[in-house]
């Protein structure tokens, strides 16, 4: 029987560019040491000037689809979640649906931030139940546009890319079987950039004055996150009807190795079941997490029937969590 919605193919773009830690010793003052206790990060990715948010999220949507077996004009919706698209308008998913040559997908962006994905593959999941078939998923940032260089506290933590999955029908009891997205406004001012919008438009003022960068309130949104990973992780659980115990893989955004390593031991995880590649890519936003899946998945690490739990969280203040059951593709 045909009723669940699942992830049928997974993809993954990353820019050539390596900014190491050491690199950014000579650009601010900072350390390797500190930078690796603090948060884990080694270096990260980040686009030369003519890449956009389109170019890696077609990267990673071309290997989704073909991970998959879907060809492009079967999809019927494509969903990019980025903070950072090409421009305020068209919609980056138009750009790339058209790069694909996906004729029949309707296409449109999705604004929540580092939560993006989880936002994605919610919208995208009820989407399928109601009709649209084959729904590509892509979460991609160019964040480093939006990061000032200069400001030690926030330039360590970032790095660009894509992940992308296309989400249909699979058997019953696969596939995302718990759920949910939230949000608390009231948080808006702990991570925002302030200008480049309809509030502050972009003018000589606001350039000068750097509020087109990201501006981080980080012990605040790092004690939300901890906060906020377990709070979620345990009510999908609970929704699912399964203990955190019979998880077999839990894929966080990946911030900060001390955000996950402090939720995983509140939620009583094992190391060996958590999936951390932060120190390789820094914080890439809404792509961490399908990137950390294609990971796994290129890894042969998700089998058929095992639990993934993924817990997005970031700016807005917003957050979401999908438990999904790997496997059930119907051939
Ligand atoms: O996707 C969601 C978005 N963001 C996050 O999830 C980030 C959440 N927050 C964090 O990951 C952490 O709060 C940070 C990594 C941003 C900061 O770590 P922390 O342990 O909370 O450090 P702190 O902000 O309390 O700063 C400690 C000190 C400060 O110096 P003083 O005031 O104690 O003299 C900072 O100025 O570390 C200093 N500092 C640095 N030193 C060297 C801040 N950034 C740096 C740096 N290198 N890059």
């Amino acid at each position: 029987m045909i009723s669940d919605v699942g992830i049928l193919g997974l993809g993954k773009a990353v820019p050539n560019r390596i900014l190491t830690n050491a690199d950014l010793e000579a650009m601010v003052d900072t350390s390797d040491e500190w930078i690796t206790t603090r948060t884990g990060i080694k270096q990260r990715y980040i686009a030369d000037p003519e890449i956009a948010a389109s170019d890696l999220g077609y990267e990673a949507a071309l290997q989704a689809l073909a991970a998959a077996g879907v060809k492009a004009d079967e999809l019927d919706l494509i969903i990019a979640a980025t903070t950072t698209p090409d421009m305020p308008f068209p919609a980056t998913a138009c750009i790339i649906q058209d790069r694909l040559k996906a004729k029949g997908a309707a296409a449109f962006d999705l604004a929540a931030a580092c939560s993006g994905f989880i936002y994605g593959l919610e919208v995208g999941r009820t989407m399928v139940k109601a009709g649209y078939q084959r729904v590509l998923v892509i979460g991609v940032d160019v964040i480093s546009r939006l990061i000032d260089y200069s400001d030690r506290s926030t330039c360590v933590l970032f790095g660009d890319g894509a992940g992308a999955a296309v989400l249909g029908p699979v058997e019953t009891g696969y596939g995302i079987i718990a759920s949910e997205i939230g949000a608390d406004g009231s948080g808006a001012g702990l991570l925002h950039v302030p200008a480049g919008g309809s509030r502050m438009p972009a003018q000589l003022e606001t350039i000068e004055n750097k509020s087109h960068y990201v501006k981080m309130s980080g012990s605040e949104v790092f004690k939300f996150a901890v906060r906020v990973i377990c709070d979620s992780s345990n009510r999908v659980l609970e929704k699912a009807g399964t203990a955190c115990s019979e998880v077999s893989w839990f894929v966080p955004h990946q911030a900060n190795v001390r955000i996950i390593k402090a939720a995983a031991d509140r939620l009583n995880i094992d190391r060996e079941r958590i999936y951390v590649n932060v120190d390789r890519y820094g914080n890439t936003s809404a792509a961490s997490i399908p990137i950390a899946l294609t990971e796994l998945d290129e890894a042969g690490q998700l089998k058929s029937g095992d639990l993934v739990l993924l817990v997005g969280f970031g700016a807005g203040l917003t957050w979401g969590s999908a438990l999904v059951r790997w496997g059930g593709m119907i051939l």
